[in-house]
């Protein structure tokens, strides 16, 4: 289990709401599972889905959408906000996946799995593999690299793995591991073929060119 419990306390102070769906999350997804190419309801689960910011575009393109998100805030309100429309799980998805082989079609997180140790990387990635039906997509977005300009604040607990990281969007998040190419070549080789990766970079110039982003957004197909 490797959740932080700080991402309750996030939510459950009113932090963290972000609303509405992320433009490079709705650019692969229509890019590389595009409901149309299907012949059935598309079954997609999203990993730590925070408040639910992805869950009107899959609602809107016809997706069946499961959940699995640590926070009960989090869950309370999503169940709240869209009702039977979604199924949402309270639980931590590195140890907790209750779902059979060959369940989903699509698998994505944004900026979800990235917020966890390796050894929790891994189980997530390795359970995904095992949902997912065979050609099924795993779509992972803003995966943080080690180029990000914070990626060397706070504890380091294990290699390219941040606790305590006191600055930007990682202030009172807990754990953020920041990822190299070769990691991801290698957590993704044994079950999929990677379709697509991007390193997504920014700086910023106003108010301080200290800040910015480094990220990764991966597509990977179910090897059959
Ligand atoms: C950076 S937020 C992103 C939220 C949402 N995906 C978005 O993009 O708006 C990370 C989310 O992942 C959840 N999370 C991180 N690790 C988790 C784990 N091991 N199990 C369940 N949820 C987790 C957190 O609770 C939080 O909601």
């Amino acid at each position: 289990m490797t959740f932080s419990k700080e991402w309750e306390a996030q939510f459950a102070a009113g932090s963290h709401f972000s609303q509405y769906p992320w433009s490079d999350l709705v650019a692969l997804v229509m890019r590389h599972a595009n409901p149309k190419k299907y012949d059935h309801k598309v079954k997609v689960l999203e990993l730590g889905p925070g408040v639910g910011a992805n869950i009107p575009f899959f609602l809107d393109k016809g997706f069946e959408y499961h959940a699995i998100e640590g926070s009960e805030t989090a869950v309370k309100y999503m169940k709240h906000k869209f009702g039977d429309n979604i199924e949402v799980i309270a639980g931590d998805f590195t140890s907790l996946i209750p779902y059979e082989e060959n369940t989903f079609d699509l698998i994505i997180d944004r900026g979800a799995i990235t917020c966890n140790r390796m050894y929790g990387v891994k189980k997530a990635i390795e359970k995904s593999a095992s949902i997912l039906k065979s050609g099924g997509m795993y779509i992972g977005i803003d995966w943080y690299s080690t180029i990000h300009p914070f990626s060397k604040y706070g504890v380091e607990v294990e290699p390219n793995t941040r606790i305590d990281i006191p600055i930007g969007t990682f202030k009172n998040t807990g754990t953020v591991h920041f990822f190299t190419e070769d990691e991801l070549r290698s957590l993704f080789y044994k079950d999929f073929y990677i379709m697509y990766l991007e390193h997504k970079t920014y700086s910023t110039i106003i108010p301080d060119r200290e800040s910015g982003w480094a990220s990764y957004n991966i597509v990977a197909k179910r090897r059959k």
